[in-house]
């Protein structure tokens, strides 16, 4: 193939485009993980059972936009959530999905 400017042009593109697609289907499993944590399966009954299906809170607080940290926090934190350390790590991957979660509500 001869390469000129505008093939070039459009290999960098799809090159462009397909490392966006896989950065965006990334994203979109561990968005797809953190709601399915959030609303059905944290220690059985989701974190939605406290903080209501949006986020916008009932027990406990409102904790849309907050993110992963604030969840490691709170597993240290707070008394009612102490049982939810038996079910995930502290920093382990189901805490960076929630947190991306309800970063996003
Ligand atoms: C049994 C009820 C209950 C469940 C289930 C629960 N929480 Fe909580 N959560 C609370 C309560 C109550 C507080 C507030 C405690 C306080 O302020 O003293 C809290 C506080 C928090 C905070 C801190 C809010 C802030 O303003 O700093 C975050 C973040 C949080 N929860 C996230 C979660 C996530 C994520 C889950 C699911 C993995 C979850 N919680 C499950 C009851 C619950």
């Amino acid at each position: 193939m001869k390469l000129t400017k505008s093939s070039i042009t459009s290999s960098l593109a799809s090159a462009l485009l397909l490392g966006m697609a896989t950065t965006v289907s990334a994203d979109e499993d561990q968005l797809a993980m953190g709601k399915l944590l959030f609303e059905e399966t944290a220690g059985e009954m989701g974190c939605a059972a406290c903080h209501s299906i949006d986020g916008s809170g009932d027990v406990g607080p409102d904790i849309r936009g907050l993110d992963d940290l604030d969840i490691t926090a709170a597993f240290q934190s707070v008394m009612e959530m102490q049982f939810l350390r038996s079910y995930m790590a502290m920093n382990g991957p189901e805490v960076k999905a929630i947190g991306a979660w309800i970063e996003q509500l």
